[in-house]
């Protein structure tokens, strides 16, 4: 019976082009899945568009002194024509800033506010005094509570990966104006994710058969239990907060916008209904989005999953007309040879980019062989160009290229008679008509690279195959059993076609063109070999050319030039930080200090609350070492701080000084000292 599946990717941000990591993650499995389930003869919706809301739009539109609309319609339309040419085959690419989208998501948003779903929450908030702006996730940065990196935004570290609030970092200050924030008072709308914990905890118990990364994840926020999440921000881009449900509120609409994560998952609804609307059916949305039959499928990268498997299926549940995702497949991350993907650096390869000397087929070739289905993968180069010259070309392009020659040269093109057949015939046989329900139930499993194998192993077969039949002797020697290999041939390029068509369309259509077949066939129709004797075929066309060295040399040089730039400017970091008069250490008390207590703050997952003895006084310390200490384990430990930085207020309690750590790749040790003295001692 056919399926009604709708599947979505992320919403890419529109403030910058496409990378491989990106296609890695969400894009391209989605893509896979999706032209499988249409060859199948599914019913199947595929939604993607661009997110365009959100604070790094606001600030790249800043950088560049142009309006965050002006930045979004520019990368919009990059990512949207580079997606087409990597060949997503979307039914709709959105954005967000539609006028639908707008309305969709307000919309949500009463309903929500209707069922009384929101808390109102009076809170003070970072603000910048210069620039008369709250400053939300992105727009602080400061020091990062459980790393010391200076950089890190209000909503993340980048360094070490914590997801953070503006109000963990030490030393706030604006991204816009580097003033120093002060705080002021606002109201927001809250999503108590607190109170439906229990339901979405069994909900999730449902789906034992999610990916385990992402089931990993939701299991240990569930763990530190989920707090309560503001759903409105104080920003002047994005979807402004309708005006009604302000009013009911008694609050002033103006400068409130929904959260970027409110409203950017929304967007598959809104794509969806501009979709129905081309389709001349404006209420066909409804069929997919609304209708209990419905596969809904999320394909996501890592850092997305909180979002997609607890906020917005909760956000669908309460607002109650809506399905709930089936599955959410989410990758984890790509590196690029053995570094770290960074898009401020520019260290990645960017699809636009690449597309300009490239054929997309081996990018997804290569991608999904070595797709982060599981843990992080790494992209590099020379892999790159020994799978497409290796394995595309050597063995696919050869079998195709083979077995088109032969016919050609001893059957004027046209599929010879098929004879008796021999035991290598009929294996021959058994595999291809095996091949499209295995494959099909791993595609239908979200095991890509699996896909990747399993296809190539049959390709690989049929050159075995070839080989071992000899045709070039048997044309003299047993005519019979020449014209049965090279008709059995004819029909495995045919099949392999179709079975290649998710992962390598572009070449797939190629292949088509070469049997003279018009239509794209059925996936099932892979099942039978269909081409009648005298059929005749058309000349095979170049599948794929080898790539030369040169080539890819020049692309490891370019990211090596990269990585060198980075180096030179993280040493001149270390040297100029080396660099300091004695003084400037004066300037710092240290001190061993005795720890008399210690205890996990509540709902945190790094945080230690620790009381210390500094002579005759006592103090506390907050410290973000409670994935490295068990509380206990420290109780009675001399260990080193710095006892006269100013104050700070982490989760409501007040931090005097700061515990010394040392750090290497994420492990990390307190330091102390050698001999049990005195608490309060000096250090000089
Ligand atoms: N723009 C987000 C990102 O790139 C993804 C948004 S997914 C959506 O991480 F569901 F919110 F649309
Ligand atoms: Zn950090």
């Amino acid at each position: 019976m056919s399926q009604k599946i709708l599947v979505t990717s992320a919403l890419p941000y529109a403030n910058g082009p496409i990378h491989l990591g990106h296609l890695a993650g969400a894009y391209l499995p989605a893509d896979i899945f999706v032209r499988y389930h249409r060859l199948k003869g599914n019913d199947i919706v595929y939604i993607c568009g661009s997110d365009e809301h959100g604070v790094p739009i606001m600030l790249r539109a800043r950088a560049e002194n142009l309006e965050p609309q002006q930045i979004v319609d520019r990368y919009h339309a990059i990512i949207k024509d580079s997606f087409e040419k990597f060949g997503m085959d979307f039914d709709y690419y959105g954005r967000t800033s539609a006028e639908i989208h707008h309305q969709t998501s307000q919309d949500f948003f009463r309903t929500l506010d209707n069922k009384n779903e929101f808390i109102l929450k009076n809170e003070n908030q970072l603000f910048d005094p210069e620039a008369g702006i709250f400053l939300a996730d992105r727009f602080v940065r400061g020091t990062c509570p459980k790393c010391g990196y200076e950089d890190a935004y209000g909503d993340q570290c980048e360094n070490c990966g914590t997801s953070l609030s503006p109000a963990d970092l030490i030393n706030p200050r604006s991204a816009i104006t580097n003033a120093k924030p002060v705080m002021k008072e606002t109201v927001h709308w809250y999503l108590s994710l607190e109170k439906y914990q229990p339901m979405l905890e069994k909900w999730i118990d449902e789906h034992p058969d999610w990916k385990p990364n992402a089931l990993g994840q939701i299991k240990s926020w569930f763990k530190d239990g989920l707090k309560d999440r503001a759903m409105t921000r104080d920003l002047p881009w994005g979807v402004e907060i309708p005006e009604d449900v302000a009013h009911k509120a008694g609050i002033d609409s103006k400068g409130k916008v929904l959260y970027v994560w409110f409203d950017a998952p929304i967007g598959y609804i809104s794509a969806t209904r501009e979709w129905s609307v081309k389709q001349g059916d404006p209420e066909l949305w409804k069929k997919y989005w609304q209708q209990q039959d419905t596969r809904l499928i999320h394909f996501i990268g890592k850092d997305n999953i909180v979002f997609h498997c607890i906020i917005f299926p909760l956000m669908l549940k309460l607002h109650g007309e809506y399905v709930l995702p089936e599955n959410v497949p989410a990758n984890e991350f790509l590196n690029l040879e053995g570094d770290k993907l960074s898009t401020s650096r520019n260290y990645a390869v960017w699809l636009d980019e690449y597309l300009q000397k490239f054929e997309p087929d081996s990018l997804r070739y290569t991608l999904a062989s070595i797709m982060p289905e599981t843990k992080d993968a790494d992209f590099s180069w020379k892999d790159f160009q020994a799978r497409h010259n290796n394995e595309l070309a050597d063995i696919l392009g050869n079998f195709v290229n083979r077995s088109f020659i032969f016919c050609h040269k001893y059957y004027e093109g046209k599929v010879p008679a098929i004879g008796t057949l021999s035991d290598l015939d009929k294996e021959l046989i058994n595999r291809l008509e095996n091949a499209a329900d295995k494959i099909g139930s791993i595609i239908d499993s979200h095991q890509y690279k699996n896909y990747v194998r399993e296809v190539m192993d049959l390709t690989r077969f049929a050159n075995k195959y070839f080989n071992d039949k000899e045709p070039w002797k048997a044309r003299k020697e047993n005519p019979e059993s020449c014209a049965t290999t090279i008709h059995l041939c004819i029909q495995t390029v045919r099949i392999l076609g179709i079975l290649f068509d998710p992962l390598i369309p572009f070449s797939a259509q190629k292949i088509r063109k070469s049997l003279n077949i018009a239509e794209q066939e059925s996936w099932d129709a892979a099942k039978t070999l269909t081409l009648k004797t005298g059929h005749s075929i058309s000349t095979a066309a170049i599948l794929f050319t080898k790539i030369e060295d040169d080539v890819i040399d020049a692309e490891i040089s370019r990211l090596q030039q990269v990585r060198e730039a980075k180096n030179k400017n993280n040493k001149k970091e270390t040297d100029e930080k080396a660099m300091i008069e004695i003084d400037d250490f004066a300037k710092l008390d240290l001190r061993v200090v005795k720890v008399l207590d210690a205890e996990k703050i509540p709902k945190t997952s790094r945080l230690l609350k620790l009381k210390v003895k500094n002579g005759d006084e006592e103090r506390t310390i907050v410290s973000g070492i409670a994935e490295h200490y068990n509380p206990d384990d420290l109780i009675g430990k001399n260990v080193v701080i710095i006892a006269n930085l100013k104050p700070v207020q982490l989760r409501g309690v007040e931090s005097r000084g700061m515990i010394l750590t040392a750090e290497n790749n994420g492990e990390l040790s307190l330091l102390t000292v050698m001999k049990d003295i005195l608490p309060g001692s000096k250090i000089s």
